[in-house]
């Protein structure tokens, strides 16, 4: 089986952090927020992975090199000259997704994480016969995504409205979809977006399924979701017992902490905390619902919430980041420095 991530987009929304990478690469819970992507479409069998690029194609072709290894995985780029949208990257890459089977190939959105419940979605698209199907999920503020409207026991859509702007309903694309190699040919090479154009004509002809997402969902593009969402990732490898949650007596909830880190005494860690690989934390630290990533420094006292952290910062002692802060990569931050919904561009003192 083959799957196409759409991973074009500048990413603006996530900015500091997307001056640096390109969104997909941002590290989200301790790794790159694509292969979040790639290691449960491997888990369930998919041998190609395609990348739909428009913007920095070196720089994620590289890093994914040495993942095509580790994770022995075909993983390839289809670019683009001028931005497609949603859909056209697909007429773009046709060659690479139809195989000699005419099997369903999956589409996803790079920025959205969830427990990617992959093979019932396979199921369930063997079970409706339609043409696609795409994966759905309750949210309070639908009006930012793609509404559906659907018949709940045949979960066949009678509706698609993107970003509608009155009420339609609370059930919302969660960006997963699973299509059969028929839906290519309703697709022109040109810019077009697949929940503009086309879903809403395949739903039209009764041919467009939605299944449920079973447990979590977030689109982490935007830094507030980006925090939230990191809780919910935790929330859910408490569920499943990971054994990679963080344990010990200054551990408060939910908290990942690479192997690498190195973290002083008396510091308190916690609720839904990630710390990347080779940071160090110095003595009598507070972090909570916070992301810190690789190569950071965090100097005594400190005390950092509800904030990202860009890759290899440091923030001073007694200093206070909170509020949504967001530093940059290589960001440096004095002593006693207090940060209420600051961002910082990278490489700044
Ligand atoms: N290759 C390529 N080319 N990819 C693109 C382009 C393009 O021109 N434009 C956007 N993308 C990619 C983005 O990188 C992202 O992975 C995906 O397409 C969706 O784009 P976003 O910009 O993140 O869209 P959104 O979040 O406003 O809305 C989409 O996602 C929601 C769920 O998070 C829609 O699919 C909504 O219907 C959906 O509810
Ligand atoms: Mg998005």
């Amino acid at each position: 089986m083959k799957a196409l991530i759409l991973v074009g987009g500048f990413g603006t929304r996530l900015r500091p952090l997307t001056l640096s990478v390109p969104k997909p690469l941002v590290d989200f819970a301790n790794k790159p927020m694509i292969l979040h992507q790639i290691e449960a479409l491997k888990a369930i069998g998919v041998t190609e992975v395609v990348l739909a690029i428009n913007y920095q194609p070196e720089v994620m072709l590289n890093f994914l090199k040495e993942y095509e290894k580790k994770l022995e995985i075909k993983i390839t780029c289809s670019q683009e000259t001028e931005p497609l949208g949603t859909a056209g990257p697909l007429a773009l890459a046709r060659d690479k997704l139809i195989d000699d089977t005419g099997a369903p190939f999956f589409v996803l959105n790079s920025d959205v994480i969830s427990e990617y419940p992959l093979k019932q979605m396979i199921e369930f698209h063997k079970g409706h016969g339609g043409e696609a199907s795409i994966m759905v999920t309750k949210v309070d503020e639908p009006s930012k995504y793609g509404v559906v409207l659907l018949e709940e026991t045949s979960g066949k859509v009678e509706k698609f409205v993107e970003k509608p702007k009155i009420f339609v309903g609370n059930k919302i694309n969660a960006g997963i979809y699973l299509l059969n190699p028929s839906v290519l040919d309703r697709i022109e090479l040109r810019p077009t977006s697949i929940e503009k154009e086309v879903f809403p004509k395949i739903a039209a002809e009764n041919k467009l399924f939605a299944m449920v997402l079973p447990g979590f969902w977030m689109d982490i593009g935007q830094p507030k979701d980006y925090v939230t969402g990191l809780r919910l990732y935790l929330d859910s490898l408490r569920k499943m017992s990971s054994p990679k949650l963080a344990t010990g007596p200054n551990i408060v909830g939910n908290v990942l902490v690479d192997e690498s880190a190195v973290i002083g005494e008396g510091c308190l860690i916690g609720p839904d905390v990630a710390i990347g690989p080779g940071c160090i934390i110095d003595s009598g630290v507070r972090l909570s619902r916070c992301t810190v990533m690789r190569g950071v420094r965090i100097k005594k006292h400190a005390c950092i919430s509800s904030s990202i952290i860009g890759w290899h910062s440091t923030v001073g002692r007694w200093a206070r980041m909170e509020n949504m802060t967001i530093l940059g990569e290589d960001v440096h931050i004095g002593d006693e420095v207090y940060s209420n919904g600051g961002v910082v561009l990278p490489h700044k003192e």
